[in-house]
């Protein structure tokens, strides 16, 4: 749009008249009665009570909104949230409205009335210069209403109940020829944390995989397995391989017939090495979808499963499919896998009478083969090893005990543990029914099992030695899904899960990758409950994102000056950028608009919309107009969320600042370049400049903060030889609740430059 069509609507709020005790609001209007594109003023002491009816006079007289009043950050009654409602109700975009913070960071935090009304005035000048050069924001409205379940087990499975529920169409990966994942081995369930009994798992696992798969809108993949993923135009692109499929479903009706006639026998995985099964067979009786499969690396293809098959489902030189398919969003569903416990060689794992708490299931499972143990030893935890606590072992523990001494009670139970972890209700209480029922536990650090005489294993400790003919060792457990996270450029923590999107407390299912969720197990250890939670819940954040979303501040750019260099890929941490031949590509769809990239770019061939340098430079240009000359000017960057808020929070609690500091609320402390922070000493804008980012690993971009941290390091030696005087270029990590530090710093950086500009 020319400058001159440009039309300004100005709501100036007192905040209940407030404000007015220490700003001349009079003042500001006939300020902004000067300013030639505020076409429209709107003044007002309440407009969080009816923001609609105080404004709906503006509705088709202006194309852009400029608010002055409380903070869109922390305003209890009128955040950001509430203005793009009421921008929405105006018809105008998002892109095309800015806020002066008049109250937390003025009002609030200066005494003098005459120069907190000239901070206002500057205040005002700055949104509006702003303003003037902002753009659209970048909206994006094309995800393919359709999405990728990894993963099969009872988090996957729920979450593609959930979505195919709000109509939406899910395809639904699992690798293994079965669903309902580790449900199926484990033939007791608890119920939950407050409730202290069990369910079977031959009962809820056919009732959960049957209820997903009569969903219309479901369709499985048994036996198949991602093995590519690109992203274009905000969506994801998957290729899928699945297994030949030797037995159709869709013919087979589990008669059995085929694995009667089959000659090969091998080891059955599902049965974790207590069992075997016919290369044609079904992993387990309940396994779902019910039809029989092949393991094809050990099919002789003699045929004879052919021969008898009644309805014709077995065609042995089936091939092997691959499938691409587009999704607008993925919900990593991975669940875990067990540790190598060979790793712990002290602990004997290689006996045939050690085994681990998952094939201990498998034993149960089978009654022991009606041999029960005449002693079983339980020894927990290997966390010191592994580094973190699996959490569900402890517990598992307890209903071992429990159901052991309840079924075998001629089977003496002994725990071994350093540090026993029963947290909620029902495992104290199954734990308490356990010591009841003679389950004997000692707290004590195992040193070795070793093998005794006539199969019997001597657990050594050191308190003792002691003797059982089971040992069951909790294994830790291991995320399952590192390959497929890393495939979707999704952040892991040192152990290999995925990192939550910050703030990770209001976000446990979002990661750092736009609309890819990490859900049950795959994203840390849940129960059964849990996981099924976690499932249902993922479905409804899953479905709002594929509404697609406006987005003010996006990184684009100008593919010709890109010189290839790589820097923005390897930041970015939304995985947002790709490259080829002609250079590198933002896609906006995946953009979060931190600017890390924009603020690295060597060629200046991205850009970071609605927040770039220039407009940074127009703002800091008339910042201090109503500033005294003798007063040092402090300007403060705060990053968008934790900083800024500190700042908001220093005007909320009382603290009290000179008038001559201000602030620009930025994306990521990373976005800004130190260009521009040169640039305003270079040209004088300002004496001080404070750039705040949020607290070590609380950056909401991943790696932001501590780029910023570094390159500001960097920049002090820089600026150091070059020589700035007197001027001073803080860094600062400020989190939310650090704003008496924030207030500290600014006035000691307003002390020393007082001084220096006194001498
Ligand atoms: Fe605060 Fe990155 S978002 S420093």
């Amino acid at each position: 749009m020319a400058k001159e069509q440009i039309k300004i609507g100005l709501v100036l709020c007192s905040c209940g008249k407030t404000l007015e005790e220490r700003i001349d609001f009079r003042r500001l209007e006939d300020h902004a009665r000067k300013l030639p594109h505020i076409t429209q003023i709107i003044t007002c002491s309440d407009l969080c009570k009816d923001p609609e009816s105080h404004l709906k006079g503006l509705k088709g007289k202006v194309d852009r909104l400029l608010f002055a009043g409380c903070s869109e950050r922390s305003s209890l009654s009128f955040p950001e949230d509430r203005l793009f409602k009421v921008l929405d109700f105006l018809g105008i975009d998002q892109g095309l409205f800015e806020t002066a913070n008049l109250k937390e960071q003025c009002a609030l935090v200066h005494e003098d009335r005459e120069a907190t009304t000239a901070k206002a005035l500057d205040l005002l000048q700055m949104a509006y210069e702003k303003l003037l050069t902002n753009r659209k924001a970048h909206s994006f409205t094309e995800v393919k209403k359709e999405v990728l379940v990894i993963g099969g087990g009872v988090a996957g499975l729920s979450c593609a109940q959930g979505l195919a529920d709000l109509g939406i169409k899910v395809t639904l990966v699992e690798k293994k020829p079965y669903l309902g994942g580790h449900l199926c081995q484990l033939p007791l369930l608890w119920q939950s944390e407050g409730y202290a009994s069990v369910c079977t798992s031959e009962c809820l696992g056919p009732v959960i995989v049957r209820e997903t798969l009569l969903r219309d809108n479901v369709e499985a993949w048994t036996s198949a397995q991602l093995v590519e993923v690109a992203k274009r135009n905000g969506n994801f692109f998957v290729k899928i391989e699945k297994e030949p499929l030797w037995v159709d479903p869709e013919k087979c009706i589990s008669c059995g017939k085929c694995t009667a006639v089959c000659p090969e026998e091998i080891n059955n995985e599902f049965e974790l090495g207590f069992k075997t099964r016919k290369v044609i067979d079904k992993d387990f009786a309940l396994a779902m979808p019910d039809t029989y499969n092949i393991v094809g690396e050990a099919c002789t293809k003699c045929g004879e499963c052919v021969k008898v098959c009644p309805t014709g489902a077995i065609n042995l030189e089936a091939p092997k499919e691959t499938i691409e398919k587009e999704f607008g969003a993925v919900a990593l569903a991975t669940g875990y896998s067990a540790y190598d416990m060979h790793a712990f060689e002290n602990l004997g794992y290689k006996w045939p009478n050690v085994v681990t708490m998952l094939e201990f299931e498998r034993l149960w499972a089978h009654k022991f083969n009606n041999k029960p143990p005449i002693s079983i030893a339980f020894i927990l935890c290997q966390k010191d090893k592994v580094g973190y606590c699996s959490r569900l072992c402890c517990l598992a523990t307890m209903k071992h005990a429990v159901r052991l001494s309840m079924a075998y009670l001629g089977t003496e139970v002994n725990v071994y543990y350093q540090s026993l972890r029963t947290c909620g209700r029902a495992f104290e209480s199954f734990r308490r029914e356990a010591e009841e029922k003679g389950v004997g536990f000692l707290q004590t650090e195992v040193q070795r099992v070793e093998q005794g005489e006539e199969g019997w294993l001597k657990i050594i400790t050191d308190q003792g030695e002691f003797e059982a003919d089971l040992v069951v060792l909790a294994e830790p457990l291991v995320p399952a899904g590192a390959r497929l996270t890393k495939m979707f450029g999704v952040e892991q923590d040192a152990y290999g899960f995925p990192i939550e999107f910050q703030p990770r407390l209001i976000r446990p299912l979002e990661t750092n990758v736009e609309r890819v969720f990490a859900l049950g197990t795959a994203k840390g250890f849940k129960d059964i409950q849990e996981s099924i939670e976690s499932g249902q819940a993922a479905a409804l954040k899953i479905y709002n994102t594929l509404k697609g979303r406006e987005q003010k501040f996006v990184s684009i750019i100008e593919e010709e000056k890109c010189s290839r260099c790589g820097i923005c890929l390897s930041i970015c941490p939304h995985g947002a950028i790709s490259m080829d031949e002609k250079g590198a590509h933002i896609d906006p769809a995946f953009c979060k608009g931190c600017g890390l990239c924009y603020a690295s770019c060597a060629t200046k061939a991205i850009r970071l919309l609605n927040l770039e340098d220039y407009q940074i430079l127009k703002m800091a240009e008339v910042a201090f107009a109503q500033t005294p000359p003798h007063e040092p000017r402090i300007l403060a960057f705060l990053c968008y969320w934790c900083s800024y808020a500190a700042g908001d929070l220093m005007g909320v609690n009382g603290e009290k600042l000179p008038e001559s500091f201000r602030s620009i609320r930025i994306r990521c402390s990373a976005s800004i370049n130190p260009d521009v922070v040169y640039e305003i000493f270079r040209r004088d804008l300002a004496d001080g400049v404070l750039v705040a980012g949020c607290p070590p690993k609380n950056c909401h971009h991943l790696w932001g903060n501590d780029m910023q941290n570094r390159r500001f390091k960097l920049l002090g030696q820089v600026f150091k030889e070059i020589g700035l005087g007197h001027k001073i270029a803080r860094w600062e990590f400020i989190g939310v609740t650090m704003w008496p530090q924030l207030a500290k710093i600014i006035r000691s950086m307003h002390q020393t430059l007082k001084e220096a500009k006194s001498s």
